[in-house]
C-alpha cells in the first residue's frame, strides 16, 4: 500500500519506517527542512536502538523516502497518518493546533478515497474534530474516513514494539476504513507467531484506550512506589512484594519496579491530560491526581536520602549517574534525575553528572554542573552517588573501583539496580527504594 506519514518525530519516524519494513511504500513528511535533509543523508535525529538500520534498509530498497511537502507525500497515498506533536499548553491541555493545520492541509490534497489516521496522542473526541476540519476543507467532496490508531511504543524499544505489538487498536467508523487498516497491518498480525490481535472499535473508544492504558501503567508505578514507602516503614522488601503480586496473572509483573518515579514525554503529560479531559466531560478523576502526587514525592526521594546520609548537602560533591528518564534513550523530558539536580543545586551541592546518551541535552538545562565522560570520572571524589537511570553500563560497573574513587562510600540507588547485600559486602553505605539496607533471607519460588 502507499502510505504518507505526516510528522517525522519520534512516532512518525518509527511508524513510517516500520510500515516500510513490512512492505508498504512510505513517504515521511516533515515541515522542518533541516530534519528532512538529515534523514535523507541517513542521520536519525533521535537516539532509538535499531531505527537507523530500519531507515537505511528501507531507503536503499526504495520503500521509504522523505519529503517536506504534504502534496508530494500524499500523491497516490491510500492511508495518511497524522503524527505531529501535541505539546502541553500552560494549563496542561494538549495543543492541537498542529493536528488542525495538518488536517486542513490533508483535506486540500484529497483526490481519491483516503483513510486519515490520527496517531498522535490526542484527547478523546479529537477524531470528531479532525473529521469536521477535513469535511469543511474538502472542496472536491472526496470520500474519506478518519481513523484512530493509537501507538503503544516505548522509547528505547519502539521498533520492536511496532513490529511485535501486544495488540493493534483501530477506531473506525466504517467497515471500509477498518478493512484498509486490517490490510495495512496484516503482515504484522498474520506473520507474528503470537498472531497479534487487531481490535476494531469506534473512534472515541480507541482514543480512550490510549489514555486509559498510559494512565493505568502510571498508576501501577505509583502504586508500587507507595507500597515501597510502606516497605521502608515496615522493614519489608518491595522487590519481593512486587514479585509476589506480579505472579498473579490478573495483576501481571510489568510496571511494578519501584524507583525514583516515572518521567518521559508521555506518562506525566498523558495522566495530567486524561484527568483534565475527564474533568471537562464532568468526571473528577481524583485517582489520577494521586498518581501524579505520589510521583512528585518519589522523584525527589534520592535527594532526601542523600540528605539523611550526609546531613548537610552544601558544598558536598554528588555524582549523578544517569540523566535520561530511562535507559536506551537520550530523552530527558520530565526525567527524575533533572528534578534531583535542581534540588541539589538549591541546596548548593556540587553536582557531577554522566549519562551514555543524554549529557548534551542536559547541558542545555544545567550548563554549570560538571559533565563527565564516564561513571568512574563522575564518582571521583564524590561524597555520595545518586544512581538515577538503570543503564546497562552502570549495572556492569566495577564496584570496588567505584568505592575506591569516592570520598565517602554513600551510594543511593534510585532504580534498585544493585543487590543490597552485595553493595554492603563491597563496603558501601547503600540506600535503595523500599528495600532493607541489607537483603533478607532469599525468598524463592518453587
Ligand atoms: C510509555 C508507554 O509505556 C508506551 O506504551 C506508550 O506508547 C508511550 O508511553 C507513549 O505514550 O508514547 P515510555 O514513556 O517510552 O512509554 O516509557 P516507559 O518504558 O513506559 O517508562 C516510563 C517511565 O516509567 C520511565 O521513567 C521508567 O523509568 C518508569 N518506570 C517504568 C518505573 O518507574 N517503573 C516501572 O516498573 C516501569
Amino acid at each position: 500500500m502507499k502510505v504518507c506519514v505526516i510528522g517525522s518525530g519520534y512516532v512518525g519516524l518509527v511508524t513510517g519506517s516500520c510500515l516500510a519494513e513490512i512492505g508498504h511504500t512510505v513517504t515521511c513528511v516533515d515541515s522542518d527542512e533541516r530534519k528532512i535533509e538529515m534523514l535523507r543523508g541517513g542521520t536519525i535525529p533521535i537516539f532509538e536502538p535499531g531505527l537507523e538500520e530500519v531507515v537505511a534498509r528501507n531507503c536503499t530498497e526504495g520503500r521509504l523516502r522523505f519529503s517536506q511537502s504534504i502534496p508530494d507525500g500524499m500523491q497516490g497515498a491510500q492511508v495518511v497518518f497524522i503524527c505531529v506533536g501535541t505539546p502541553p499548553t500552560a494549563s496542561g491541555e494538549a495543543d492541537l493546533s498542529f493536528v488542525e493545520a495538518v488536517s486542513t492541509a490533508v483535506a486540500h490534497e484529497l483526490a481519491d478515497y483516503t483513510v486519515i489516521v490520527e496517531k498522535s496522542t490526542v484527547p478523546v473526541r479529537t477524531g470528531e474534530r479532525v473529521k469536521q476540519t477535513i469535511t469543511r476543507n474538502n472542496v472536491n467532496n472526496v470520500e474519506f474516513d478518519v481513523v484512530s490508531n493509537p501507538e503503544f511504543l516505548r522509547e528505547g524499544s519502539a521498533v520492536g514494539d511496532f513490529l511485535a505489538p501486544d495488540r493493534i487498536v483501530v477506531g473506525a467508523e466504517t467497515e471500509r476504513a477498518a478493512a484498509v487498516m486490517r490490510e495495512l497491518y496484516e503482515p504484522i498480525a498474520k506473520k507474528h507467531p503470537r498472531k497479534v490481535p487487531i481490535i476494531i472499535t469506534d473512534v472515541n473508544s480507541a482514543e480512550l484506550i490510549k489514555h486509559a492504558s498510559n494512565s493505568f501503567l502510571a498508576l501501577k508505578i505509583s502504586y508500587i512506589n507507595a507500597v515501597s514507602q510502606i516497605c521502608e516503614l515496615s522493614g519489608a522488601d518491595v522487590g519481593k512484594v512486587a514479585e509476589g503480586m506480579g505472579l498473579d496473572k490478573r495483576i501481571g509483573k510489568g510496571f511494578l519496579s519501584a524507583g525514583a518515579g516515572f518521567g518521559g514525554s508521555c506518562f506525566p503529560k498523558d495522566v495530567a491530560a486524561f484527568r483534565q479531559i475527564a474533568g471537562e466531560l464532568g468526571y473528577e478523576f481524583g485517582l489520577l491526581k494521586e498518581v501524579l502526587d505520589i510521583n512528585e514525592l518519589q522523584k525527589l526521594l534520592p535527594v532526601k536520602k542523600a540528605k539523611q546520609a550526609l546531613w548537610v548537602l552544601k558544598d558536598k560533591t554528588i555524582a549523578v549517574l544517569g540523566l535520561a528518564f530511562k535507559p536506551n534513550t537520550d530523552d530527558i523530558r520530565e526525567a527524575p534525575a533533572l528534578c534531583c539536580i535542581r534540588e541539589l543545586l538549591k541546596e548548593n551541592a556540587k553536582v557531577r553528572a554522566c549519562d551514555p546518551q543524554a549529557a548534551e541535552r542536559t547541558r542545555e538545562v544545567f550548563p554549570d554542573i560538571t559533565y563527565c565522560e564516564n561513571a568512574y570520572d563522575c564518582v571521583e571524589g564524590a561524597d555520595a552517588v545518586l544512581l538515577m537511570t538503570e543503564w546497562d553500563e552502570f549495572a556492569k560497573l566495577d564496584l570496588p573501583k567505584v568505592l575506591r574513587l569516592m570520598k565517602h562510600p554513600i551510594f543511593i540507588d534510585g532504580r534498585n539496580l544493585f543487590d543490597p547485600q552485595q553493595m554492603h559486602e563491597v563496603g558501601f553505605e547503600y540506600y535503595s527504594i523500599g528495600r532493607p539496607q541489607k537483603s533478607r533471607a532469599p525468598t524463592t519460588v518453587s
